[in-house]
């Protein structure tokens, strides 16, 4: 059976449009990471690429790592049409497994909508850390808990919307520096109103 967060599921998905996310990153990756110094950086569950691509334009090396091989092939190509393929690894993988990503260590690891139970994104988490040179950020953005009641899309179950106490407890775990974890109102245009989604944030650095 082909469940709703599956390869095969992302796939049919990836492969329906031309970009299921927009080409821009993601406001709050803008916001929070311009500052930091050129590098190495992993982007976990990272789609067709619109972050890792922003950071490759920037001249990082980066690696966009995501469990469908659709989405992992669209990032391939927009790479290539835009000169950045030499900065550019892509990797299938799931996130869950330990030890998936063959960029290591990284300067900064991307989290971004990665919307999948607590247990399996402490995992997550757990492999983005493990990807961080000494001192190295991790960066996490998901639709929060609370756009469940009073926000605008991502998916409909709370299990899937992680808490800021998740996130923190995550971090904890792994002996990660937490610096921030809040809660941001994002607005967007959705089929022409403004819609307004709640997200949380989450930044954190690895032991120096
Ligand atoms: C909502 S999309 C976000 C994509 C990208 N991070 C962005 O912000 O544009 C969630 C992505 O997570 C991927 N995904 C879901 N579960 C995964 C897992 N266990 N391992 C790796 N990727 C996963 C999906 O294939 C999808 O590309």
């Amino acid at each position: 059976m082909t469940t709703r967060n599956s390869p095969e599921a992302w796939d049919q998905r990836y492969a329906e449009s031309e970009m299921v996310w927009s080409l821009e990153p993601n406001q709050f990756v803008v916001e929070y990471l311009s500052g930091l110094p050129t590098g190495k950086m992993l982007d976990l569950g990272g789609g067709e690429g619109r972050n890792a691509l922003w950071f490759a334009g920037r001249g990082w090396h980066v690696e966009n790592s995501d469990f469908s091989p659709v989405a992992v092939e669209k990032f391939l190509q927009r790479a290539e049409r835009e000169g950045l393929l030499e900065l550019c690894t892509g990797t299938t993988v799931d996130a869950t497994q330990p030890e998936s990503c063959v960029t290591k260590p990284v300067d900064l690891a991307v989290v971004a909508y990665l919307q999948i139970p607590a247990a399996d994104l402490a995992a997550a988490i757990s492999t983005a850390a493990k990807s961080l040179r000494p001192g190295g950020t991790l960066f996490g953005v998901w639709h929060a808990r609370e756009n469940l009641e009073q926000g605008f899309g991502g998916p409909p179950s709370p299990e899937l919307n992680p808490t800021q106490d998740e996130l923190r407890a995550a971090c904890d775990a792994l002996g990660l520096k937490v610096h921030t974890v809040t809660m941001r109102d994002r607005f967007f245009d959705s089929g022409g109103q403004e819609r307004k989604a709640i997200d949380v944030i989450l930044l954190a650095t690895a032991a120096a």
